[in-house]
């Protein structure tokens, strides 16, 4: 089942995420690398700056998170993690084509260069990674992040935004 995020599942949400986001322990540049990498704070800020969270809930348990945001002419996808023991079996893909329904905008996703698998998530999930001179412009633009992660993230896009004519690559 997937449904909206209510309040009483910050604390799954958080555990979800700082589980999911033990993959990225060494493989990112180390001074990314923060434990917990999400803080009940920051998830609060998320979700006050429009961050829209859904969970995937297997038996009475959430076992997913995904977050959309409402950016005016796109729409991000914003912190996809789903618990390790249930990873590779289409939790995200569901999630994912679920939160993509909900908006016709064009839809980004922002994830470390290094997360070889997110990449490859996205990718067959018809996501493409948007060219290279494009990705800092995308996430000065859409995201507030640190100059640091904008350095060492890729931006990946789904069909309609390689079609929209505003933010078409061949631009
Ligand atoms: C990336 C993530 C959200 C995908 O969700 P999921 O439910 O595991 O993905 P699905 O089962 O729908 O799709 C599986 C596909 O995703 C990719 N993938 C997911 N996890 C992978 C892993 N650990 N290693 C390699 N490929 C992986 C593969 O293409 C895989 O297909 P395959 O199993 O046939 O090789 C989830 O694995 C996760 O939380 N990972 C850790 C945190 C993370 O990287 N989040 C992304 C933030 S942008």
């Amino acid at each position: 089942m997937i449904r909206k995020s209510l309040h009483s599942d910050s604390s799954a949400i958080l555990a979800i995420v700082n589980d999911a986001a033990q993959a990225y322990r060494g493989v990112i540049p180390d001074d990314r690398w923060r434990e917990p990498y999400m803080s009940a704070e920051e998830l609060e800020a998320e979700i006050a700056d429009g961050v829209v969270f859904w969970v995937a809930e297997e038996a009475g348990r959430v076992v997913g998170v995904m977050g959309i945001q409402d950016k005016e002419t796109v729409a991000l996808i914003r912190h996809a993690y789903i618990a390790p023991d249930v990873q590779r079996q289409g939790v995200g893909t569901n999630l994912l084509r679920h939160v993509t329904a909900l908006t016709s905008k064009p839809l980004l996703v922002g994830t470390w260069a290094d997360a070889t698998w997110a990449i490859d998530f996205y990718r067959r999930n018809g996501f493409a990674l948007v060219p290279l001179h494009q990705h800092e412009s995308l996430l000065t633009k859409y995201w507030s992040i640190p100059a640091r992660q904008i350095e060492t993230s890729v931006v990946l896009a789904d069909r309609r935004w390689l079609n929209a004519p505003q933010d078409s690559p061949t631009e």
